[in-house]
């Protein structure tokens, strides 16, 4: 069984087998109509969406299959106070793949050790997204006819921002990829995604103004402060309107350059700029539902991607995970575990937070 809850699952080559299935179903989906007929997907949505829902949603009806689940954790078993592996172990018996996505952080993990179909991480907390990652990819493929070669300038909350951390640990893979990283100081990447670059030895530069590189890039990709993330109401307060990206700001821009946005937009793009050619994130939600149509094929084909076919175990840890939105502290009797990576540094198995 196959899962995908990082984007690093995907190896390089099944990334680019997805890109090219998005995109004949884009110029042929006619022939996709039934494709997943008789398939069911569950939609479990412990966490406010538009675009990740709806269109995994349309995904799975275009191909000719059917949709259960819920949109707020308050009409699930969890408002009862019901734990993530319990409703998933429910939930495998009623569909043929779970897109999931929740606000602590591991619990699309914790969510497969428990599941007999495959699970999709459709968010988990401030850790990752790598569905969206797979429309921010087939949008830089369509739109700049590359992934290689690319200057990416990945601005706004790029501690919080969980599509920020999974594009970084794709295009980390791709040749030629330069980060300029754009962010006030309290906004920086979390260390795991810092040392994903520093370990790909991928070129970066860091950054608090969002003109100074302007010029250099092939890919702007802005984020919206993550309100809901922060600590306390004044630390959002001091940040929320650190960028606001005008035409005026876009004057030294490449003319192929390519506006990215997850959405949903606050005021970090002016509507203004979403006339100009170069905005590409209205486009990028119609990828989204693409990759998703080709991510459900392809997890529910019987010989699929390799995506985590195996969980890791990981080692008992005698302490507690630092991370306070890790799963270990809403989830009190999962034991807390780690898991020690190919830079020998050990982390905690469901987060991947650094461990002392
Ligand atoms: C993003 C998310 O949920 O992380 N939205 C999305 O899925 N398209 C970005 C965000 O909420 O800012």
């Amino acid at each position: 069984m196959r899962h995908l809850l990082d984007i690093a699952d995907l190896s390089v080559s099944e990334i680019n087998e997805l890109i090219a299935l998005a995109e004949d179903i884009a110029a042929n989906g006619q022939n996709y109509a039934e494709a997943g007929k008789g398939k069911k997907l569950a939609a479990l949505f412990f966490e406010p969406s538009t675009r990740t829902r709806l269109s995994f949603e349309a995904a799975m009806l275009e191909l000719g299959g059917s949709v259960i689940g819920f949109s707020e954790a308050s009409s699930s078993s969890a408002s009862k106070g019901e734990c993530v592996r319990d409703t998933v172990r429910v939930v495998s018996n009623y569909a043929d793949i779970i897109a999931m996505r929740h606000p602590v952080e591991g619990a699309a993990f914790v969510a497969a050790t428990k599941s007999r179909i495959p699970v999709v991480n459709a968010g988990d907390g401030g850790h990752c997204h790598p569905t969206q990652t797979l429309a921010d990819l087939l949008t830089i493929h369509r739109e700049c006819g590359r992934l290689d070669g690319l200057t990416i300038g990945l601005c706004g909350d790029l501690l919080y921002g969980r599509t920020v951390h999974s594009l970084i640990n794709a295009m980390v893979r791709c040749r030629g990829t330069r980060f300029v990283l754009i962010s006030p100081e309290s906004l920086r990447l979390p260390d795991y995604a810092e040392e994903a670059l520093r370990r790909a030895g991928v070129p970066y530069a860091v950054t608090a103004d969002l003109e100074e590189f302007m010029g250099e890039l092939d890919v702007l990709y802005m984020t919206r402060v993550q309100r809901e993330r922060f600590l306390t109401a004044e630390s959002y307060e001091r940040v929320k309107d650190c960028y606001v990206l005008t035409p005026e700001k876009l004057v030294s821009a490449k003319r192929e350059m390519r506006i990215l946005h997850p959405l949903p937009r606050v005021s970090e793009i002016a509507q203004a700029v979403d006339d100009d050619p170069r905005a590409a994130y209205f486009r990028q939600t119609l990828n989204g539902k693409l990759m998703r149509m080709a991510l459900i094929l392809k997890l529910t084909e019987k010989k699929s991607l390799s995506a985590h076919d195996t969980l890791p175990a990981g080692e008992d840890f005698s302490g507690i995970c630092p991370n306070p939105k890790c799963i270990t502290h809403s989830e009190r009797e999962l034991a807390a575990k780690s898991v020690t990576g190919r830079d020998g540094v050990r982390r905690c198995l469901y987060c991947e937070t650094l461990l002392k």
